[in-house]
């Protein structure tokens, strides 16, 4: 089921056409259907039942103020990775007591705010950051509840950028070492230990390496109580892939409850971090056809969307479908579909059957999840707008920024003395 969808042949977001919002505030602009991340979020929501536990959010796939206050509305959990994911957090509505801070490398006054603010848990991934939140900690007074990221080892089969649980990656604490690691911290005034967290990897596709993961984290967990540390959670890290073009990754029900089938009767709770399976389907790219260039070897269509409006092409070859939000009557051709930017890399699709005209609006789906995120000034583009659809309506969650704020904050220097 898609929020986005053709009638009287042109592509909608809910009930709002794309080419009135495109008219409305321009291109390139990323449009959102609040419907779809109301319901991915609440599918896991839901598959964990009465199980305790959070959902939470991973704010890097999409931190536009809109979606966080609509998931704080939902009662979500948040996973933040900076100090700025969580003033995002904060100013959107969402609950800190419900917030798990993950990443490699908090800085001690990310630290201090989270701890003033009260966020639920710290998850650690050296034993350098764990002393380092313990030396916080006792500044503040206070004691740092934390969990230990452990990297279990498990090939997660996706792309390598974007796997992270194998021993080789930076994440995490070695899962052979952990036992010691706890037996310190649960020694400390300052910390409190209460849970154990991994991430593998992202955009997986099968329930088995999560679960060849847990069965690790699991063995961990019960030879931490023969030790007398009872942990209050585990934590499986982000969520399951989507579809891009083809994928079938399993229903949301089918692994939490094959999940919460091998916890069992432990007395344990469940901490998610899903980002791209709320986002990524929820979000389209608009971009209008600027020219249409013909070369002896390729089509070129050259859009006003480049790489530094969405950047997975260009990063990870990754393919997200190009579809006319109006389709023309005519010959199709075989299209590459470039931006502006000064790089061979800068593409949104290669080889895409389409029938274009110039000044025809496309669609690049799929792109709710690290798009505008992942977006730069880079060859100094300002960065597109942000729109939220919510039925028949439609809010600019963030308007298109201009030269001005591109160059907030440089000057120029006085000629030399
Ligand atoms: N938790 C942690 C600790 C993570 O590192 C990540 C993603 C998530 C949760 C969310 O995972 P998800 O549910 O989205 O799979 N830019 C890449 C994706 C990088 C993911 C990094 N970590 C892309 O565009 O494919």
């Amino acid at each position: 089921m898609s929020e986005f969808s053709y009638r009287d042949g042109s592509l909608w977001a809910e009930q709002v056409s794309l080419e009135a919002i495109a008219g409305r505030f321009g291109t390139p602009t990323y449009v959102y259907s609040r419907a779809h991340f109301a319901r991915q979020y609440q599918a896991y929501a839901n598959a964990l039942g009465s199980h305790p536990g959070l959902i939470c959010y991973a704010v890097k796939a999409n931190s536009n103020l809109g979606i966080l206050s609509l998931l704080a509305q939902l009662g979500a959990g948040f996973d933040i990775v900076s100090g700025g994911e969580l003033e995002r957090v904060l100013l959107a509505g969402g609950d800190p007591s419900r917030v798990v801070f993950s990443g490699v490398g908090k800085t001690a006054d990310e630290m201090r705010r989270a701890l003033e603010v009260g966020v639920h848990c710290f998850n650690i991934e050296s034993e350098a950051e764990m002393h380092r939140l313990e030396q916080v900690a006792a500044e503040c007074e206070t004691v740092a509840p934390i969990s230990l990221r452990v990297n279990p080892d498990v090939d997660a089969q996706t792309h390598p950028y974007i796997s992270t649980g194998l021993k080789e990656n930076k994440f995490g604490i070695a899962i052979a070492h952990a036992l010691d690691t706890y037996a310190r911290a649960a020694n400390s005034a300052h910390l409190n230990v209460i849970g154990v967290d991994c991430h593998i990897g992202s955009q997986l596709t099968e329930i088995a390496p999560f679960l060849d993961a847990l069965d690790r984290l699991l063995e961990l967990v019960d030879r931490l109580i023969e030790q007398g540390i009872q942990l209050e959670h585990l934590d499986l890290g982000g969520g399951l892939g989507v579809r891009y073009r083809g994928e079938e990754p399993p229903p949301v029900a089918d692994y939490l409850m094959a999940v919460l089938e091998r916890i069992g009767d432990r007395n344990l709770g469940l901490i998610l971090e899903p980002g791209r399976s709320i986002a990524a389907n929820g979000g389209v790219l608009l971009t209008r056809v600027d020219y249409l260039k013909r070369t002896e070897e390729h089509n070129f269509a050259i859009v006003d969307a480049a790489m530094n409006d969405n950047l997975r092409p260009a990063l990870y070859q990754a393919w997200q479908d190009i579809v006319p939000v109006t389709p023309n009557q005519g010959e199709s051709a075989l299209w590459d579909i470039v931006g502006p930017v000064c790089e061979t890399g800068d593409f949104l699709g290669k080889n895409r059957t389409l029938c274009l005209r110039e000044g025809q609006l496309l669609a690049v789906l799929s792109t709710g999840a690290y798009g505008f995120t992942m977006s730069s000034n880079y060859n100094s583009r300002t960065r597109a707008a942000e729109v939220l659809v919510d039925g028949g309506n439609t809010y600019l969650v963030r308007a298109r920024e201009t030269f001005v704020d591109m160059v907030r904050g440089e000057s120029p220097v006085p000629e030399k003395i």
